[in-house]
């Protein structure tokens, strides 16, 4: 299966990208002109992007068997970049899969998605755009999934001691989780068919019960 991860240069896109190759799918990088793409990633597809350019996003998913959107506006002084990245730029990105009979969309969103009373929208409203993100994913006939993480984290040690906390939208709100972890569980989306339709809030520790995305979808009816 051929993946495409757009945002490849980013924390958790790299993550993403280096979670496919060691399950051993081919994978495809869209990034943009001056991204900095890891030296673990260097060997994959790459693809130059500008999300508000269809044809160029065209270009970059052709042969592609699954896209995940890990792209993402970065706080700065430009406020605009929720609503160009986080709502336009995924509408956009979904709106390609369409016209290229690109079935299967993983997006990672974030938890609190669509909350109007929160500190984060102080960026542009992040959560508002991000929501509109969601919200043309969804609409879209595709086979999506959205993946909303906590607060995310660098660490990469003892993650096995680390357990995920799944739930469905709007059930969590303030833990943190690895973005290695959201890397795996993006993997792990595309092989839960059950995923498909749904918005997976993910949180981890130590303390809760051992499960994975398909039991935990199948038992809390996510
Ligand atoms: N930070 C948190 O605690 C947190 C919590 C929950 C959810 N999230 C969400 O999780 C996702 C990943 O977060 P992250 O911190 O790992 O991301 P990140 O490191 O900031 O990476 C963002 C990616 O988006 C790309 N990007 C940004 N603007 C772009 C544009 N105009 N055109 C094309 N690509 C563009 C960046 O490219 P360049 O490398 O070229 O800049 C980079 O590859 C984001 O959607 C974020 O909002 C974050």
């Amino acid at each position: 299966m051929n993946i495409a991860i757009s945002g490849a240069s980013g924390k958790t896109g790299s993550r993403i990208a280096e979670e496919a190759l060691r399950q051993g799918y081919t994978v495809r990088l869209l990034v943009r002109k001056n991204s900095v793409i890891p030296d673990s990633l260097k060997a994959c597809e790459t693809f130059i992007i500008s999300l508000a350019n269809k044809n160029s996003l065209d270009q970059a998913l052709k042969g592609v068997d699954t896209l995940v959107i890990a792209t993402g506006a970065r706080p700065s002084v430009d406020l605009t970049g929720p609503a160009r990245i986080d709502a336009i730029g995924v509408k956009n990105q979904v709106e390609s899969c369409k016209r290229l009979n690109l079935k299967r969309i993983i997006l990672v969103s974030s938890l609190c998605t669509g909350r109007l009373i929160h500190p984060l929208n102080l960026f542009g409203l992040i959560l508002i755009w991000k929501r509109i993100g969601e919200q043309a994913l969804e609409n879209s006939g595709l086979d999506w999934t959205v993946i909303r993480p906590g607060g995310l984290s660098e660490k990469e040690d003892n993650l096995q001691e680390e357990r995920i906390k799944y739930t469905g939208p709007d059930q969590q709100q303030d833990a943190y989780i690895p973005r290695r972890l959201v890397a795996r569980c993006c993997i792990e989306s595309i092989k839960t068919p059950a995923s498909i339709g749904k918005i997976v809030e993910i949180t981890s520790s130590p303390d809760v019960p051992q499960t994975n995305m398909k039991k935990a979808i199948e038992s809390l009816s996510i």
